[in-house]
């Protein structure tokens, strides 16, 4: 077994990363896109002690259990890798992923861990997508065998993985409703009829640079349209033709991004059709969501996992809660109705700006939000000032909570603590530190992406006696 040699394996298994897996000489092999019972030829491109990691060359033998990917994209776009897995095999599979970090990286026994939350539309299910313009249209290797001319101006897609310069040209993303492909083909149009160009992300030159999609349950769009100075004389011109084929009920906005980069966080937005932001509601609390303000992708699930906290808290109105790591306060305000007080704490100040504002649009005011670094804010004063909390809620990212937080959450002692996690692996690794007092009692997986290997999970955990 030699790095670029080629070995025929059948795959047993799905494993963390979205890869599947077979054995080969006691050693496991990772390879991309492979499927359970597939008999597959895999070039090794990782050879290490412990496992390999190779490409597949060549399919001996496809599983009967393999489903059609829906999506013309599959396999070149670096979205949705498990569209050939059918979906109950997916939830199936995040589940035994939670389970087996849980178990292995925490040394928990997990005798009955809850069903996954599966979602009910795992097609969909986004509130937002962010397409790129760029002359640097990917090519796949078919579109470059079939010898077709693909148009001049570039592409405007997804950005292949790794690759700034390079977008894959998409025509139908099935991952947000359809009248997202109607528009985003339609400004294409437009702007070819123009003769306006797409980014040029060497010479940095251009008309259209990218195109942002915000959307809300009841089916209204914010559209955010990116350009570069090059637009400016003709930006008017532009967005009315294109909003004359647009519903009244969507909104537009625009930038002009004289930047050499793509980042949009820092961009100042100017309103052209309607107010500059949507107003998502997600049990009784109305969120406000602007072109820039974080909100969770997948509403459905989103509020299941805030009503799974809010059961988990078994709040009657008395409790003092804290969340942490709060982001824009969905959780923290859609707990507020049942606590006496919530705390939410956070990073980034416009999230906590965001958090205010969404606290006064619904009237809460018995709720109050810091921003800074969760190990320096999390300390004595914070809470000798805003009381010591009967239930924490946590929702870190990837990376987890730092030591010391952890630490501080040991002393503070709460009565209940929920940790809300998008990495199982580091929420293990962050149990197993709790354990001297603390003891796991639910554990509740949730599939917020369908068709991606990412997995959720909020567990609780409750003071021992
Ligand atoms: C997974 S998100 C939480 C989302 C939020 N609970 C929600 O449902 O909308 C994690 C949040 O932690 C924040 N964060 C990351 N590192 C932090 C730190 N060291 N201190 C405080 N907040 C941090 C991020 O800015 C982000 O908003």
């Amino acid at each position: 077994m030699k790095k670029g040699s080629i070995v025929e394996l059948e795959l047993s298994g799905l494993a963390a990363e979205g890869k599947a897996f077979g054995k080969l000489e006691g050693k496991v092999v990772f390879v991309p896109f492979g499927h359970p019972g597939d008999v597959v030829k895999v070039r090794l491109l990782k050879v290490k002690s412990a496992y390999c990691e190779g490409s597949i060359t060549e399919w001996v033998q496809r599983s009967a259990d393999r489903v059609d990917p829906p999506c013309a994209h599959f396999g070149h776009c670096g979205g949705c890798k498990w569209q050939h897995v059918s979906y109950e095999r997916q939830a199936d599979a995040k589940h035994r992923q939670v389970i087996d970090q849980l178990e292995r990286i925490g040394g928990f026994e997990i005798p009955e861990p809850r069903p996954i939350l599966a979602a009910a539309s795992p097609w969909a299910y986004r509130n937002k997508l962010d397409f790129s313009f760029s002359t640097g249209r990917w090519l796949t290797a078919e579109q470059i065998q079939s010898g077709v001319e693909f148009p001049k101006e570039g592409a405007c897609g997804f950005h292949v993985p790794g690759r700034f310069d390079k977008v894959l040209e998409i025509e139908e993303c099935h991952l947000m409703n359809a009248e997202v492909n109607r528009i985003r083909n339609l400004i294409k149009t437009k702007a070819r009829d123009r003769g306006w160009s797409f980014y040029h992300p060497y010479n940095h030159v251009g008309h259209l640079r990218n195109l942002v999609f915000r959307s809300n349950r009841k089916g209204e769009f914010l559209i955010w349209v990116i350009v570069g100075p090059d637009a400016q004389a003709t930006l008017g011109d532009f967005l009315s033709s294109i909003s004359e084929e647009i519903s009244e009920e969507h909104r537009i906005v625009y930038s002009i991004n004289p930047k050499k980069n793509d980042a949009l966080h820092d961009l100042v937005v100017e309103p052209y059709r309607g107010e500059p932001f949507i107003t998502e509601t997600l049990g009784k609390v109305s969120y406000r969501i602007s072109p820039q303000s974080f909100f969770q992708t997948n509403p459905d699930q989103a509020e299941r996992m805030y009503q799974t906290v809010l059961e988990l808290a078994n709040l009657s109105g008395e409790e003092r809660v804290y969340d942490l790591y709060c982001g824009t306060g969905s959780i923290a305000l859609f707990l507020a109705g049942k606590a006496k007080f919530v705390l939410g704490i956070e990073y980034v100040q416009e999230a906590v700006n965001d958090a205010f504002q969404n606290a006064q649009l619904n009237g809460i005011e018995h709720v109050h939000f810091l921003a800074g670094d969760m190990k320096n804010l999390l300390n004595e004063n914070t809470i000798s000032e805003y009381g010591m909390p009967d239930v924490v809620v946590v929702d870190p990212p990837r990376a987890g909570m730092h030591e010391d937080v952890v630490q501080r959450l040991l002393t503070m002692k709460a009565k209940t603590l929920i940790y809300v996690s998008c990495n199982p692996a580091t929420q293990a690794r962050d149990l197993a530190l709790l354990t001297p007092i603390y003891h796991l009692d639910v554990v509740q997986p949730i599939d917020m992406f369908p068709h991606t290997h990412h997995v959720e999970n909020i567990v609780r955990l409750t003071l021992r006696p």
